[in-house]
């Protein structure tokens, strides 16, 4: 039940002096001193462009001294941390917050939990090739017990910013091109995080980001403007922020991007009109990591003061690392330029999530103890691997090459097989590097004594194992500081060493399966011709190698299908499979809408995924009735091996007042078949999800012939047709 704190709130404020009011909008992070004299968010950048490695961050973080303003936490002007994510420290600080402080009001300790804490679980790009909701729900949970084992309040996450572009580094963070998809996932996070009670110990409210439409930036570049119609804006970028507030999020984090000309982080019809006064959000909202000094830069602000105005005028409630709230407000509320009620609203914001947390009447949620106890166990480890495999996509298997017979003897290729730290993919600052397993190590584990030839290996030494394998595999693809933030790529190809081994191995004629590791599709049309095999494995956490290992040996057959397009050439960026139709789509002849240079297809399409397996369907069937349009098919496994198949349904709307896309996800199911066996699967699409904007942004009904297509993939054939 929703327990009502507003009186609190209320009694609490009341007691408050502005300094202390404005000091509850203040997030910081811990600095470190002495001969690291580098602030947490350097830090973080110093570990995201490869300055320092995952490991020495890691061995920073927990030997520096840092220093966690502790003068300015006595005095109340610090009300949540960014960073910290160890229970002794917490534990440490919430004491000087509630025992030292004037009101005892407790600290909120805020995280990136992204994909998994200690026991890091696939990138959020991966885990949404599973299409399984439990799934995202279930390590959305163990991410919770973990991290707030470890003192954590509150993760930023869900991303769920959808995103077209695969130059944009990212794309990494969510669920991939679709709203349908972004929506269900993040959704599913935030019960994930949030359980059925946040006052719960093991509860972590979610903030959702990045608020709106980060994932659109102009030509794939990290924190590019926005610019687009406001049609476009809602139909496919706003939903998936709407879901999380929906499904009960408590915090949202604004973007770092302008949409229209206006900085998410001071747009006020952003974050009073749409998020409070149209969806009825109370949560509290947090600015990105310096996002409000940043609108100087923007050009939106004219001086750190006004930047500071403008942000908690347009609603922002909390300043992360920023400090221009903390350095300006007691001004611009005795001014008159800041209402005091403006604060007290931001401040009230900030005390609600608190008290929601049960912060208030248990401060200490957690103890060494349980961090110790809870970080890393057996069974969240079962979940890693299961959700990396799920998440695994076999793009290509000729001939069957997969799954490798027992008998088999391969030899293994590539840096990336080995290195154990490659293994989380970015963000996962919770992650220690001995707890990943490679697939050199895996095959250790299983007893295959398959050669494994490094990087270093010369000439000589690779021909020996190529001669003595059966098949070669080569791991190759990105580094984890190649994708995620401030990491987008103008040529998203693999690099020219990588392709110079896969051409050296497919020259011995042996059978060359390609297991990729990156954090974004990949323009590889020579690799794919190259390739006997390609296995899309992404960056897939902790148990990275067993789960490979799972699928190539075949004790788990494949069912991961792509959540993002796979464009054949970076020219063809942004690309996409709910585009529209010019009046001159592209084809053979010369006037139409297509490049020189370049394949009008993708690579590999979106949607898409191969099995060990092989399905059939039949007795499509599409009626009008009164709930919605029914649409049913039968899916037989026709194959020799059980497996799960994830069954698409998708529209197009012939015409429109405005143009449709060519196809449009509205539903998915995934069903496990044994092998001859059938089910009948039955989407039903209610007529509300067929609305769209009209020009004069009205919303309207669908109207007209409306196709649908039911399928394995994005170019699943055409089921029926109705009249609207
Ligand atoms: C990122 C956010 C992240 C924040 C806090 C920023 O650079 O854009 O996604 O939550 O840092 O660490």
């Amino acid at each position: 039940m929703k327990k009502d704190y507003e009186s609190r709130i209320q009694e609490l404020l009341s007691k408050m002096t502005i300094e202390e009011k404005i000091g509850q909008l203040q997030q910081c992070g811990p600095s470190l001193v002495g001969a690291f004299d580098v602030s947490f968010d350097e830090l973080l950048n110093m570990m995201f462009d490869g300055r320092i490695s995952q490991e020495e961050f890691g061995r920073l973080m927990s030997t520096a001294e840092q220093d966690f303003h502790e003068e300015d936490l006595r005095a109340g002007r610090i009300s949540s941390y960014n960073g910290v994510g160890d229970a002794g420290t917490a534990d440490r600080l919430q004491r000087i917050a509630v025992e030292e402080t004037r009101l005892g009001i407790p600290l909120l300790f805020g995280y990136d939990v992204i994909h998994g804490f200690r026991t890091v679980t696939p990138i959020p790009l991966a885990e949404s090739c599973a299409w399984e909701p439990e799934l995202w729900e279930k390590t959305g949970r163990v991410a919770a017990e973990e991290a707030t084992a470890a003192g954590v309040h509150m993760t930023f996450a869900p991303m769920v910013d959808v995103a077209k572009d695969a130059r944009w580094g990212r794309i990494s963070e969510g669920a991939g091109e679709d709203v349908l998809l972004n929506s269900a996932y993040g959704a599913a996070k935030v019960r994930g995080f949030q359980g059925d009670d946040l006052s719960k110990e093991n509860a972590m409210a979610a903030c959702v980001k990045h608020f709106a439409a980060y994932g659109a930036g102009e030509a794939g570049r990290d924190y590019n403007r926005v610019d687009m119609s406001p049609q476009r804006l809602w139909e496919e970028y706003m939903p998936s922020y709407q879901a999380c507030v929906d499904a009960g999020a408590r915090a949202v984090m604004p973007a770092f991007n302008d949409i229209n000309g206006v900085p998410c982080s001071v747009n006020s019809w952003l974050l009073r009109d749409i998020l409070r006064e149209r969806w009825g959000f109370n949560g509290l909202v947090i600015s990105d990591s310096n996002a409000i000094a940043e609108c100087v830069i923007h050009g939106i602000a004219a001086d750190r003061k006004d930047a500071a105005r403008q942000a908690i005028l347009a609603g922002m409630d909390m300043d992360m690392a920023s400090n221009t709230y903390i350095e300006c407000l007691k001004e611009l509320v005795e001014s008159g330029e800041v209402p005091e009620s403006v604060l007290d609203e931001a401040a009230g914001d900030v005390l609600r999530i608190k008290f929601e947390l049960g912060l208030f009447d248990h401060p200490y949620r957690t103890t060494q103890k349980r961090e110790q106890e809870t970080l890393l166990r057996p069974e969240y480890r079962t979940i890693a691997r299961e959700a990396a495999v799920k998440s695994i996509v076999l793009l290509k298997n000729k001939d069957r090459v997969l799954p490798l017979k027992p008998e088999t003897k391969a030899a293994l290729f590539g840096a990336l097989a080995a290195d154990k730290g490659q293994m989380t993919g970015s963000w996962a600052i919770g992650a220690k590097e001995k707890d990943c397993v490679s697939m050199a190590e895996a095959c250790a584990a299983r007893g295959l004594d398959w050669q494994y030839c490094g990087p270093d290996a010369d000439e000589a030494v690779l021909q020996a194992a190529a001669e003595g394998a059966d098949v070669l595999i080569a791991a190759v693809g990105e580094t984890k500081e190649e994708s995620g933030e401030a990491a987008s790529r103008a040529d998203i190809t693999v690099s020219e060493e990588q392709m110079r081994l896969i051409r050296q191995l497919a020259d011995t004629g042996k059978p060359v399966i390609v297991v990729l590791f990156n954090g974004r599709p990949l323009a590889i049309p020579e690799l794919h011709e190259l390739a006997a095999a390609v296995v899309e494995a992404w960056h897939p956490g902790v148990e990275a190698g067993p789960a490979i290992l799972d699928i190539l040996c075949g004790d788990v057959n494949p069912s991961g299908k792509l959540t993002t397009t796979f464009p054949a050439v970076t020219g063809q960026c942004p690309m996409y499979y709910a585009h529209i139709n010019t009046g001159r789509p592209g084809g053979k002849s010369k006037f139409t809408s297509k490049y020189l240079d370049a394949p009008l297809e993708p690579l590999y399409p979106f949607g898409y995924g191969l099995s060990y397996t092989t399905y059939a369907y039949t007795g499509q069937k599409v009626e009008k009735k009164e709930d919605g349009i029914h649409v049913s098919v039968a899916v037989t496994n026709t194959g020799g091996r059980d497996g799960d198949e994830i069954v698409q349904c998708y529209v197009q709307q012939m015409t429109g007042r405005r143009v449709r896309p060519v196809r449009q996800l509205k539903d998915f199911a995934k069903i496990s078949l044994k092998t001859g066996e059938t089910k009948t699967v039955t989407f039903v699409i209610p007529y509300a999800g067929l609305r769209y904007y009209d020009w004069e942004m009205k919303e309207t009904p669908g109207e007209g012939i409306l196709k649908v297509y039911v399928g394995g993939d994005s170019q699943a054939e055409l089921a029926g047709q109705v009249v609207l």
